[in-house]
């Protein structure tokens, strides 16, 4: 039986967290990560250059030939599917928004759902406009709230640091004011974060992670094999860093991570 390629991208750390879960549910199939370290974050940019972003990457990740693409980034989740799915030709590709919505729906019983995502991510209003899309008539409120510097915090490793708890209580205190039960890290950096999200929203709130939520949709897709991958990893910044946080993350260790070069010109807007 032939292995699968799984082909997964983000700007940077944050699509380990989806990597993780596929790991765990899908242990014999190929995975070929791009983490594009050299113009972290994405979150804080126009809607044009992050569809640019989503292009260029998904053309990196055609090159290993995959049989599914995973946008295991929320803002590209958010704004560019439609550019990843044009570029992927007929290739499956899977993004964050519609499995971890639905599972928010199904969690939610006080019907208050927050969400948290880059600037990108609130700004286009895709989680939201999925969750009431799929309310089926329930009555459901959705608050939203960007936290842009948790990625920083994330991609620094510093989960841990008194820094990310102050953070956290500034840009997450309206959400635990409105009493929301149910919270969708909508960026795939947040679960780096989850223990300290999950302190200061309190015991009660179900946190929903749209990695975990997505992996069960490639597992669905996919025809697993028996075989023993080699994964590929490739950043486009010195790898150093990603591969010592990403281990401490996943808390195994990674194969070597690749540096890929875009070679792009100049041109005035
Ligand atoms: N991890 C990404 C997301 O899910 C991108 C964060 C960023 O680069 O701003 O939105």
């Amino acid at each position: 039986m032939s292995v699968n390629t799984i082909a997964v991208f983000d700007s940077g750390i944050g699509g380990l967290t989806v990597v993780r879960e596929l790991f765990a549910l899908l242990p014999h199939e190929r995975i070929v990560y791009f983490g594009d370290t050299a113009r972290v974050p994405y979150g804080s940019r126009s809607t044009d250059i992050i569809r640019r972003y989503a292009r260029e990457d998904t053309e990196l990740l055609l090159q290993q030939r995959p049989s599914l693409i995973v946008v295991a980034c929320g803002t590209v989740s958010a704004v560019a599917l439609d550019v990843v799915q044009e570029t992927a030709g007929g290739i499956d590709v899977i993004g964050m928004i519609p499995a971890a919505s639905a599972e928010a729906l199904a969690t939610t019983k006080n019907g208050r759902i927050g969400i948290i995502g880059t600037e990108a991510t609130i700004g286009s209003n895709a989680y939201g406009a999925e969750i009431l899309a799929y309310a089926a008539g329930r009555q459901i409120e959705t608050f939203s709230q960007a936290c842009p510097l948790f990625v920083p915090i994330a991609e620094e490793g510093w989960q841990d640091h008194p820094a990310a708890k102050l953070i956290a209580e500034e840009y997450l205190a309206p959400l635990v004011e409105v009493g929301v039960d149910t919270l969708i890290l909508g960026c795939t950096h947040y679960p780096v974060l989850r223990s300290v999200i999950q302190s200061v929203m309190g015991p009660d709130v179900t946190l929903v992670n749209p990695g975990a939520a997505s992996a069960k949709v490639v597992q669905r897709r996919v025809t697993p094999s028996s075989d023993t991958p080699e994964h590929l990893l490739m950043v486009s910044d010195i790898p150093r860093k990603f591969q010592s946080v990403g281990e401490r993350f996943l808390g195994y260790e990674l194969p070597p991570v690749r540096r890929v070069v875009y070679k792009e010109a100049w041109v005035v807007a």
